[in-house]
C-alpha cells in the first residue's frame, strides 16, 4: 500500500458489490429501454466501465472531458472534449466519479439537457453532500462520503492513484 494512504475506505469487493446493486436499480428504472452512458474523463472511466460491464440493458457509451479553473473559480467549467454523438431523444445517464460542491455536475447537466435528450439522470460513485454548494439531483449513487480526500477507482491526487482497485483516504 502506498505511503500516502491512511486507510482503505471501500475494498474492491465492496465497490463491485455496490455497483451490482446500483446497476439493478438502473435496470429497473430503464427497463426495456436503451441507455446512453456518458462518462466524464478521466475520473469516471473506471466506474463507468465497471457499471457498464454488469448492466444487462443495451448501453451505448460516450465521453466528454472538462477543464475547471481551479478552486478559486469553482463555478467555472469548460468542455475540453465534447461528445462524439448527439444525444437527442436518448435516455442519458451522466456517470460521475464524485459529486462534491456540485458545480461541475450542474454545469454538465444544464449543458446536456440543452441537447434535447429524452431523459437525463445522474449516477455517481461517490456523493459528498456535506460540501454541496449548488443543488444537484443525484438519482443513483454508490456511496456517500464525508469531507476527507479520497483516491482510487478513478479518483486522483495530482493525476496519480486512479488505477487503485479500492477507494482510500489520503494522509492529510
Ligand atoms: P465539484 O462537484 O464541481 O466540486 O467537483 C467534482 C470534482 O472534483 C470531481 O470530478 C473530482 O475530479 C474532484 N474531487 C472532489 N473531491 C475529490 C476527492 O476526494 N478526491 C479526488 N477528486 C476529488
Ligand atoms: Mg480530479
Amino acid at each position: 500500500m502506498s505511503g500516502e494512504i491512511e486507510r482503505v475506505l471501500f475494498t474492491e469487493e465492496q465497490i463491485h458489490q455496490r455497483i451490482r446493486e446500483v446497476a439493478a436499480a438502473i435496470e429497473q428504472r430503464y427497463e426495456g429501454r436503451e441507455l446512453k452512458l456518458i462518462g466524464i474523463l478521466k475520473g469516471s472511466v473506471f466506474f463507468l466501465t465497471a457499471l457498464a460491464r454488469v448492466l444487462t440493458l443495451p448501453v451505448k457509451l460516450d465521453f466528454l472531458a472538462i477543464s475547471s479553473f481551479g478552486s478559486k473559480n469553482p463555478g467555472v467549467v469548460r468542455i475540453a472534449k465534447d461528445l462524439d454523438e448527439p444525444i437527442e431523444g436518448e435516455d442519458v445517464l451522466l456517470v460521475e466519479d464524485i459529486v462534491d460542491t456540485g458545480f461541475t455536475t450542474r454545469y454538465l447537466l444544464q449543458n446536456l439537457a440543452g441537447r434535447n435528450p429524452n431523459s437525463i439522470a445522474i449516477c455517481t460513485l461517490l456523493d459528498r453532500t456535506t460540501k454541496r454548494m449548488v443543488p444537484v439531483p443525484v438519482e443513483f449513487r454508490c456511496f456517500e462520503i464525508d469531507d476527507r480526500f479520497v483516491i482510487g477507482f478513478g479518483l486522483d491526487y495530482k493525476q496519480l492513484h486512479r488505477n487503485l482497485g479500492y477507494l482510500a483516504v489520503m494522509k492529510p
